[in-house]
């Protein structure tokens, strides 16, 4: 499958004066007991705090995705310099957003597509723990006035009814909560409530990174059921990267890193073909998307 690094001008990288401090703390917080690094983020940061209490969790992205929703000063200096450090010189939380705003790019291309050329005035969205869904939400919201007329319908299944919560409040707060329907149950489980080539857009971001190879391609295998003739998959994988022993010290969940190549193979075993997608490296290569059409 082709790879290609996003170039898009809305991504984060880290300055030269980032990429030389990094140098010295990378190991520092890879290095630091676990019980020490989780003691310093709790106490340093209420962003870090939230992240620690959530490992793994929508709301834990959510964290990271708000950055810039507020003001860096408005909880005081000591916690701004604190968040400076947390949001922009761990590149976690840089790439999360930079794989967000991929994602983003992407359906919005697929929107403006189904808007040129679709007859019937109809989308269906399907999102596989989905978690907040800010991506969709943000995208549709973008394009309130384009899509007046449409039927846009949006199905979030997601094991976890804290996270079924958090997208509810978030699609409120965009005035999309009827476009929206919440499924509380398992990705394996997605055609009890899917009709196979009923879905425009299906995307997978933050959850594979848990699944084993045989689950990821088992439900690749029902996503490409669901999906519709040329219809868009947009799935994400955390990549190999310096930063892996300070975030299993934090107690995040397994996660099975991946390069593209491993994803491609895995998109291939489920049918479907590598000529008809690309995979996409935010700028600092921690994660992936794959785009990839039925
Ligand atoms: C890291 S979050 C990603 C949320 C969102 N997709 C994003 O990128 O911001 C992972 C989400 O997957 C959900 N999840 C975990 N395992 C799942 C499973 N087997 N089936 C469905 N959802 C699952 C979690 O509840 C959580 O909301």
């Amino acid at each position: 499958m082709k790879t290609v690094i996003a170039d898009c001008k809305n991504l984060e990288g880290h300055s030269l004066f980032v990429k030389f401090v990094r140098i010295f703390t990378v190991p520092i917080l890879n290095n630091l007991p676990a019980n020490f690094l989780q003691i310093f983020m709790r106490t340093s940061s209420q962003d870090a705090e939230v992240v620690l209490e959530n490992v793994g969790s929508a709301r834990a992205l959510e964290v990271m995705y708000g950055r810039y929703r507020r003001n860096i000063f408005s909880r005081g200096v000591m916690q701004a310099v604190a968040d400076l450090f947390w949001h922009h010189f761990v590149s976690q939380p840089k790439g999360v957003r930079n794989r967000l705003k991929i994602v983003e790019n992407n359906l919005e291309k697929e929107i403006s597509r189904i808007l040129k050329e679709k007859k019937e005035k109809e989308i269906n969205i399907v999102t596989i723990g989905g978690g907040s869904a800010r991506g969709i939400a943000e995208v549709l919201n973008k394009y309130s006035d384009e899509l007046k007329g449409w039927k846009v319908s949006v199905i979030n299944l997601d094991k976890s009814l804290k996270a079924i919560e958090l997208g509810k409040e978030l699609a409120k707060e965009f005035g999309l909560f009827n476009n929206f329907k919440w499924i509380n149950d398992l990705a394996q489980n997605v055609k009890l409530y899917v009709a196979d080539n009923s879905v425009d857009v299906v995307e997978m971001v933050g959850l594979l990174d848990y699944f084993r190879d045989e689950k990821s391609v088992e439900t690749f295998g029902k996503i490409y059921d669901i999906l519709k003739e040329n219809g868009l998959f947009m799935v994400g994988n955390i990549v190999s990267n310096k930063e892996q022993p300070f975030i299993s010290k934090l107690g995040w969940p397994k996660m099975y890193y991946r390069s593209a190549s491993d994803l491609s193979r895995l998109l291939s075993e489920s049918r479907f073909l590598k000529e008809k997608g690309e995979i996409i490296f935010e700028p600092l290569k921690n994660h992936i998307v794959a785009v990839i059409k039925k």
